[in-house]
């Protein structure tokens, strides 16, 4: 017998490293999800196999011995170790366990594919072995895996994956889960140039120790921003929504997070008709989002793929972590 979990991926509208210090993250989760099949061992190992990357190996007192693939890339999912053994820890379960991972969410470009792989991974586990974990102890559960790839992740790409929907977030506040009465059409541009969220968070967090007076004040903007930016998504004002994409764009350029890549399909979407566009998620690379009438969808997918982006066009959902059972001979 196996369980099986399934978590979607994110976008962030507004929000992403201010979220970190201050004010809310306005997050929608997107379609493309991430799965994980878990089943028991008879030894302690926590035995990962991802076919999509081309690795197994396991963990077994916090090292990584690979079995296929690349070494690093096994040792890239520590994460999925210690969510894992603090679920079984959580249920008082001594057993290693198999994981099977499989997603169709890019990875690292700022679409929460690790945060969804945690997510998937706690939920499995806990299915496994009859946890009858909530949303709360599986969203708390994978932060402390999330921790060891981001060092001080906020908290708000596991509360997405775990909840899914359109969210408000904020660090020490807790998360809101919102309605839209019509969906809004978002394209993604993808660079393709993968980076690291921890690098990302610790280089905003240099900055701002150098240069306090001057980073405080943009990340308290960046934080009413958001706000401002929640009000117009829930009126449905696009004009207004597409500015503040515009203008968040260019604050979390000033701290360093956009490149040449993000700046040049952020443009091209601009340039296309889009109402607004700004890099989502930590940045120095991966993704940027646009948001576009529909009649303009077609050209600022072009403009993305002209100036050399991968365009995707996601649709929201409201479908957050996902379990089930899995008996022998079932699909
Ligand atoms: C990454 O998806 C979002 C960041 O704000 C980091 C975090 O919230 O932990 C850059």
């Amino acid at each position: 017998m196996s369980a099986e979990a399934t978590a979607p991926g994110k976008i962030i509208l507004f929000g992403e490293h201010s979220v970190v210090y201050k004010g809310p993250a306005v997050l929608l989760a997107v379609d493309r999800r991430a799965s994980v099949v878990a089943s028991k061992r008879d030894d302690k190992k926590i035995y990962i196999d991802s076919e999509d990357l081309g690795f197994s190996g396991y963990f077994e007192d916090g090292n990584y011995a690979a079995l296929t693939g690349k070494a690093w890339r096994g040792r890239n999912m520590a994460a999925l170790d210690v969510a894992a053994r603090k679920v079984l820890s959580q249920l008082g379960v001594e057993s290693g366990v198999n994981l099977k991972v499989r997603s169709m969410i890019p990875i690292a470009v700022g679409l929460g594919s690790s945060a969804a792989v945690c997510v998937a991974t706690t939920a499995a586990v806990g299915e496994l072995f009859d946890g009858n974990l909530t949303r709360e102890d599986i969203s708390e559960l994978s932060l402390e895996g999330e921790k060891v790839i981001h060092g001080n992740p906020s908290g708000a790409d596991n509360s997405i994956a775990t909840y899914g929907g359109i969210m408000r977030y904020e660090r020490g506040v807790g998360l809101k889960r919102l309605q839209l009465k019509e969906p809004l059409p978002f394209i993604i541009g993808n660079t393709r140039k993968k980076r690291s969220t921890r690098n990302m968070v610790e280089g905003v967090k240099a900055l701002k120790d150098r240069n306090p007076e001057v980073v405080d004040p943009i990340i308290y903007t960046m934080a009413g921003l958001s706000q401002v930016g929640l009000d117009a998504l829930l009126r449905r004002d696009t004009q207004k929504l597409g500015d503040l994409m515009n203008l968040n764009h260019g604050l979390l350029a000033s701290i360093g997070v956009s490149t040449i890549e993000l700046d040049d399909l952020v443009y091209a979407s601009r340039r296309e008709g889009a109402l607004g566009a700004k890099l989502t998620g930590a940045g120095g690379g991966g993704c940027m989002i646009a948001l576009a009438e529909q009649e303009k969808l077609s050209r600022v997918e072009k403009g993305i793929r002209a100036a050399r982006g991968h365009s995707m066009r996601v649709n929201l959902t409201d479908e957050g972590v996902k379990t089930r059972k899995i008996k022998d001979g079932d699909p």
